[in-house]
């Protein structure tokens, strides 16, 4: 008990002399020495954000240890970022072009006096990515600012302009920006003009408290008052000061508050036009109006803005609103469309809530499966399972051999893949859906149910919701009988692993006997055989290598492990994709019939018994609880072996 509150003393303690270390104040004159020593103290916002970005490390999607990754990359190079990698999945390249926009605008580019604008569909990530920006902005150390300034103003401002040059060469940094109003009115009364003696504070950024995150939601049309933006003139005070005086100004605006750091507009195309020319001038021309009669303030702020695409096109469409478009920068942000990617999604919002009941294995496969074949356009190239599995670097077997359609191609001919179709948080509705009616968990089976019956119900167009049904009725159940099949086959043959391998071997050697036309040596009795044909056939008819083209499918199987063991690679039966699939379903079809008899007897003898409860105990081993064990059972009993 003792021990646990000297811990909570020592953590408290311990944050707070943290806290200390970034609290600082002194005048002005003491924090041009600073800012001598560390040229960094006075960066500018975006650079600021950058320099949060890329502190957590950057890597290179390359060197992923998944050959799926590999695969996919071969021909691009896209860096990946420590900073958004466990809360962002799949969407690398909308994450690098980000960096990239913040990159250019830290060193000054034409970025820095443009809009960052992201759209896309809805619950693809736009407001969490923002989110994330933010808590990078809190988690950077505090700013240096003007004691009391509304807008936290870089105190390097007070430095006359006529001594600017000067004051760059000593410190070798780059000064813009004027005072605002309220800086110097206080600079002429209360410090006689002496700007050296102005004191410097350090202040922390708060989405919350409001510091250096401002943030603006949509208007009502009916009211676009720009004090949300620039702040206003406080009325209350105007019995105090005269109208003129910048003592009587309230600058808390979006943009006050932001300046520093980030200024969000969210659903920024509900906005009236008329609203957003603010926006122009402050990206542009880093000046926004000041409430009142008081001129233009600076302000130094990264403005990010997001809506979804039917807005954009609309406003797009305007063409009064051309001077805008020239000042945005467009990052799209379509959903993920890579399956791996998407149940890691899935895992993540299933871990910020309450939800703990047993998910059976698959069960979040098959609903990634399916909010990924809804963001698919249709292709003359490849069936959209197919497709999926093209784009999650899935080899894909067809006719024997390994499918050779090009990923890019697929890319340049459905530009609007990923644009539309299912969110994420409509699978999770599905989810919470499922667990309400089915408290012992939820499995592939109840929650293809119940995402039926959401799109049932759901305000789709009739011709999406013929096809989301398809999907999930037809393509989502062939694919889950398959996985079904598979998974009883590996609980069933008891080591799966090695006699997958022992089939393997065989294959190989009566292969290379065959291609080769000499004989096989029994690897037990020594005896020189003759390549047993039919065993080859039987292997091969799996994935319906037949007739004339079993020759050639045999030659490319020896070329293709020949080359990898020439470049010193490990070679095992799953190293040629097609070979793997074809002894996997000879080994399905080997257990097939006792699979049936098992699951499907209504009483079963002794004998089937014990081999039935052998069955489920392999199952929990394989990530089943009893109750999700029963339910696949019965499932497969009922659809995978039709009498
Ligand atoms: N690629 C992704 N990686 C990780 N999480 C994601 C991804 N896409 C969406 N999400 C998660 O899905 C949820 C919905 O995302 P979010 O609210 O950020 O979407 P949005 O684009 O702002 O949607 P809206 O247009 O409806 O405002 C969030 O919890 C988000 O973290
Ligand atoms: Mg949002």
């Amino acid at each position: 008990m003792n021990d646990e509150r000297a811990e909570f003393a020592t953590l408290i303690e311990e944050d707070r002399a943290r806290h200390e270390l970034h609290t600082w104040q002194g005048s002005f004159l003491e924090y041009l020495e600073r800012v001598r020593q560390d040229p960094q103290i006075p960066q500018l916002a975006h650079a600021r954000l950058y320099g949060a970005i890329v502190k957590q490390g950057i890597g290179d999607i390359g060197n992923n240890d998944d050959h799926r990754v590999k695969r996919l990359f071969i021909d691009e190079k896209v860096s990946v970022y420590g900073f958004f990698s466990n809360e962002f999945f799949g969407i690398e390249r909308t994450l690098s072009q980000l960096v990239r926009y913040f990159h250019s605008a830290s060193l000054h580019g034409e970025e820095s006096r443009q809009v960052l604008y992201l759209m896309g569909p809805v619950g693809a990530g736009k407001s969490s990515l923002i989110a994330r920006l933010q808590r990078g902005l809190e988690e950077t150390e505090p700013v240096y600012a003007i004691a009391g300034c509304p807008m936290a103003e870089e105190p390097l401002h007070l430095i006359p302009l006529h001594l600017r040059s000067e004051f760059e060469k000593m410190l070798e940094v780059h000064i813009e920006g004027e005072l605002c109003p309220i800086c110097r009115h206080r600079l002429k009364n209360e410090y006689n003009g002496r700007y050296e003696d102005v004191p410097v504070i350090r202040v922390p950024f708060s989405r919350h408290e409001r510091r250096g995150i401002g943030v603006v939601p949509p208007v009502d049309p009916n009211n676009q008052d720009t004090s949300v933006l620039i702040g206003s003139v406080d009325i209350s005070k105007l019995d105090t000061f005269s109208e003129t005086d910048p003592r009587a100004l309230d600058l808390n605006g979006a943009f006050n508050v932001g300046n520093r750091g980030m200024t969000e507009f969210i659903e920024v195309f509900k906005n009236e036009p008329e609203y957003l020319h603010t926006m122009i001038t402050a990206t542009q021309e880093k000046f926004i109006p000041a409430p009142g009669r008081h001129g233009t303030v600076y302000v130094d702020t990264a403005i990010v803005a997001h809506s979804n695409e039917a807005e954009w096109n609309r406003f797009k469409g305007d063409p009064t609103n051309e001077a805008f478009l020239d000042r945005i920068v467009v990052l799209k942000v379509p959903y993920n469309l890579r399956l791996t990617e998407e149940i890691k999604i899935y895992h993540k919002l299933l871990d910020k809530s309450e939800f703990r009941e047993p998910i059976a294995p698959h069960t979040l496969e098959i609903a990634a499966m399916f909010a990924i074949l809804t963001r698919l356009e249709p292709s003359s190239k490849a069936d959209p399972m197919t497709k999926l599995h093209l784009y999650n670097g899935d080899e894909v077997v067809e006719k024997g051999t390994t499918s050779k359609i090009n990923i890019r191609e697929l890319e340049e001919e459905s530009r609007r893949d990923g644009m539309f179709g299912i969110s994420p948080r409509f699978i999770m509705k599905a989810i919470d859906n499922t667990l309400a009616e089915h408290p012992l968990g939820i499995n592939p089976i109840n929650v293809r149910e119940s995402l039926i019956n959401m799109v049932k119900a759901g305000d789709f167009p009739d011709d999406t919701r013929k096809r989301y049904l398809e999907f999930l009725q037809d393509s989502l159940h062939k694919a889950y009988l398959e996985i079904l099949e598979k998974e009883i086959t590996k609980a069933f043959v008891y080591s799966f692993e090695e006699q997958a391998e022992a089939l393997y071997q065989n294959y190989l050697d009566h292969t290379e006997a065959y291609v080769n036309k000499t004989r096989v040596k029994d690897r037990n009795t020594g005896e020189e055989l003759q390549p047993d044909e039919s065993f080859l056939k039987s292997v091969e008819e799996q994935i319906a290598v037949v007739g004339s083209s079993a020759q050639g499918f045999r030659q490319e199987v020896m070329a293709y492990l020949w080359g990898k063991i020439r470049r010193g690679e490990k070679v095992n039966y799953r190293s040629y994709e097609p070979l793997k699939e074809a002894i996997e379903k000879k080994l399905m079809s080997s257990v097939r019939e006792m699979s049936r008899i098992i699951t499907k007897a209504r009483t079963r003898d002794e004998e089937q018994m014990s081999k039935y409860r052998d069955l489920v105990g392999a199952l929990l081993e394989r990530g089943y609880d009893d109750h999700s064990a029963e339910v696949v059972l019965k499932y497969a009993a009922n659809n995978l072996w039709k009498d």
